[in-house]
């Protein structure tokens, strides 16, 4: 409520969030999350929380008036389609060169995401983040991040017999045949719901097209892990379409944080301030350091050091479909929750997740995205003019991730006398290079914080989100930023409470 006072406050209920929020609640901090998407825990009148991919209405999109998939053509035709203006689940916020998907609502990223549950590579983590004891991750934090996440692997001998997975297998046959690593990807969806699924035991969801707008049934998103284990304290609220524009220091060490209350059509209704001890930015890759670069620029936290917005990448997420013979169809039946990959990471910088194409016909299309080693870096400014931040991004910069993806499907098509699909992303286009899903770095660990996320320059603000790494994780991001996130708030309740 207005002119309330807070213990902790955190901005934004992801994954570095929800665990800032459990932590500090089981360590006795009375904890308010501010989270500018719906709370996402009522059936609308069809009965369902979300809609499927197929069918996207108002909840699909964050007030937008047309739909902006992510694979937006299909035989060279835009897939698109109007829908009406609401605060829906997944945000396609557009950049100069790049648009970046980002999930809206309690949970964040975990409503929206294909939970793929991917710990990196212990050699590849020094690359990641360097100042970090990697002893330290690797035996208590990403241990802790996969067990509280509740991540699981396919079983091997189901994924070999289901039709669903077929397009997996025919992904993992021609990784092989050109002699590729072909991997199982962890996941936090419930397997054995998903076999239930198969079996027409139970409500489908990812057997039924859900994906990027929701899943209502099977994917253990953060609302069923963290942060339900977060409210069961008794000391977590959480304030669903609430915003934060501004934190500034107030007497005695305080901050004041001013928050827009938000109705479904987006207009701001109310407009609340609040006071805390601490606060936790947990507000994402782009939402912190949109909030960060602001209000260093604007002078409400002077003391900011000069790397707040530096350090931004894409994770090096590039897309392409290849094209298959018709002795290799990829099945009509697919699961949107991928559960395999293809690692070159080594050889040729990439790592490809054998992704579905769930369109409930045959394409006889193999379909991936690909994490690169792309080193390229965006950065994050003020426009006076137009009072927005704005991100550097070109998408020429995508170019070394394609170079790294061709490493893998190049020698594919060749070996299989196949070739690309150009009818995936517009007309003759093979390279998705226009998005991503993984957002990175902004308020980099060690150069904007400390070595455990608390800002320069403003004791009691922290960054808990994916804004701390630098850009790449070598593979799919969130098990990295929850693990971090865990070893960030044990040295804090340490030492800070
Ligand atoms: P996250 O983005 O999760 O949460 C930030 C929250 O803060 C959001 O709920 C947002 O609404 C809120 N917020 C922002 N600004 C605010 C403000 N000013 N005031 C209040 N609230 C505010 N990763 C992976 O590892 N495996 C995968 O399979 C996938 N797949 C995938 C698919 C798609 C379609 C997307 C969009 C993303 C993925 N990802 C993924 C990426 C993963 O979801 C992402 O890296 C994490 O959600 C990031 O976690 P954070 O805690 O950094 O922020």
């Amino acid at each position: 409520a207005d002119g309330a006072s807070v213990a902790a406050l955190v901005i934004g209920t992801g994954y570095g969030g929800s665990v800032a929020a459990l932590r500090l609640a089981q360590a006795g901090v009375d904890v308010h999350m501010v989270e500018m998407g719906m709370a996402w825990d009522t059936p609308a009148s069809d009965g369902k929380i979300f809609c499927s991919t197929l069918e996207p209405d108002r909840r699909s999109y964050w007030l937008r008036t047309r739909t902006k998939a992510p694979l937006n053509y299909f035989l060279g035709f835009p897939i698109d389609r109007d829908i009406p203006r609401y605060t829906g689940v997944l945000d396609a916020e557009e950049f100069g060169g790049i648009t970046v998907y980002q999930g809206r609502g309690v949970g964040g990223g975990s409503l929206v995401n294909g939970g793929m549950a991917v710990t990196p590579k212990r050699e590849n983590f020094a690359a990641i983040l360097p100042t970090v004891n990697a002893d330290e991750m690797y035996n208590v934090y990403y241990p802790r991040a996969n067990a509280g996440l509740g991540v699981s692997t396919v079983d091997p001998a189901w994924f070999d017999s289901t039709e669903w997975y077929q397009f997996s297998r025919v992904g993992r046959k021609h990784a092989q045949r050109s002699g590729f690593p072909f991997v199982f990807v962890p996941d936090v969806y419930d397997w054995d719901y998903m076999e239930q699924e198969a079996a027409g035991t139970v409500t489908r969801s990812a057997l039924a097209g859900e994906i990027l707008y929701g899943n209502n049934h099977g994917k253990k998103s953060l609302q069923k892990t963290y942060l339900a284990q977060a409210r069961a304290t008794g000391r977590v609220a959480i304030s669903p379409l609430h915003k934060v524009t501004s934190v500034a220091p107030a007497s005695a060490g305080r901050y004041t944080v001013v928050i827009e209350q938000l109705g479904t059509d987006g207009a701001v209704t109310a407009t609340k301030t609040v006071t805390a001890d601490r606060v936790f930015f947990a507000a994402g890759s782009v939402g912190t350091s949109k909030l960060l670069v602001k209000l260093k620029a604007t002078g409400a936290l002077p003391n900011l050091n000069g790397e707040v917005g530096r350090g931004w990448g894409d994770n090096g997420n590039v897309m392409c479909g290849r094209a298959n013979h018709l002795w290799d169809p990829t099945g009509a039946h697919q699961s949107t929750i991928p559960c395999s990959g293809i690692d070159n990471w080594a050889a040729g910088g990439a790592f490809a997740e054998v992704a579905p194409l769930p369109t409930g016909i045959e394409t006889f299309a193999s379909f991936y995205l690909s994490i690169t080693k792309n080193p390229n870096r965006g950065q994050f400014g003020w426009n006076a003019a137009t009072g927005a931040v704005e991100l550097n991004w070109q998408t020429a910069w995508k170019q070394p991730s394609i170079d790294m993806a061709k490493t893998i499907f190049d020698k594919i098509n060749a070996k299989e006398g196949t070739i690309y699909r150009t009818d995936l992303f517009g007309t003759y286009k093979i390279w998705g290079d226009h998005l991503t899903y993984h957002p990175l770095g902004g308020a980099v660990l060690g150069k904007a914080t400390d070595n455990y996320g608390r800002l320069a320059g403003h004791p009691g603000l922290y960054v808990m989100d994916g804004a701390l790494i630098p850009g790449n994780t070598s593979v799919n991001p969130f098990v990295t930023i929850t693990a971090l996130a865990e070893r960030n708030i044990d040295k804090i309740i340490a030492t800070d409470l």
